[in-house]
């Protein structure tokens, strides 16, 4: 079964207690949570304040870490209620260890490539993996164009998981919609990220709906 997760990030920031109602009215699997720090991507969002405030409502937050040495946050985005923290392993220098951390705080651990980055390091981290994030744009920003490239990495990250062993599940951001949806999930992607497309979807519920129907 197909998860859908919308971004927060391109929410309305004046209404996000109505926009995060909106995603558990629309049937979304999870909430997206896209934290920048300006360092590690040109962008700042938000941070663990505004998570606590989405998780106090019971949405189940993804929170996906773009920020240099996460491993000095992992303890503050468990605490303030994420269930799922992906970090992204360029920015991790003890990627191993970090995912552990992050299981030990009860989350399911994600490790994120950028569309640059092969996957090369997984099949010695897939053992303390839930989840795998291929970015499918360059992080930092919302409402990007999929780089088609990226889309052949979630093939082989299926296959390393399938030589693994593991149930990790493969999570896909970055100009996700209903067009690039499909080739996505015929990769073998089972989580899918939607900012922009879910948020200007006029009927949310219908969008959610056709993203979990594609392949
Ligand atoms: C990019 C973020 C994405 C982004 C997705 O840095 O990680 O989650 O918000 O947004 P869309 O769906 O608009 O590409
Ligand atoms: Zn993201």
């Amino acid at each position: 079964m197909i998860k859908v997760a919308p971004s927060l990030l391109a929410a309305d920031p004046l209404k996000y207690g109505e926009e995060v109602a909106s995603v558990r009215a629309s049937g979304a699997d999870w909430l997206h949570f896209d934290v920048m720090d300006g360092l590690f991507v040109p962008n700042i969002s938000f941070g663990m304040g505004i998570l606590r405030a989405c998780a106090s409502t019971g949405v189940f937050c993804d929170a996906h870490l773009m920020i240099a040495d996460p491993e000095r946050y992992i303890d503050e985005f468990a605490a303030a209620g994420a269930k799922a923290i992906t970090v992204h392993a360029e920015a991790c220098t003890h990627l191993h260890r970090t995912l552990a951390h992050i299981r030990e705080k009860g989350c399911l651990a994600g490790v994120a490539f950028n569309p640059s980055t092969a996957p090369d390091c997984l099949p010695y981290v897939l053992t303390e993996a839930d989840i795998v994030l291929v970015m499918t744009v360059n992080p930092g920003f919302g409402g990007q164009k999929l780089i088609p490239a990226t889309v052949e990495k979630i093939g082989r990250v299926r296959e390393m998981i399938a030589a693994a062993g593991t149930k990790t599940l493969i999570e896909v951001d970055g100009g996700v919609d209903e067009k690039t949806a499909p080739a996505c999930v015929r990769q073998g992607a089972n989580v899918l990220v939607a900012g922009s497309a879910f948020f200007r979807a006029k009927d949310r519920e219908a969008f959610v709906r056709a993203l979990r129907e594609a392949e």
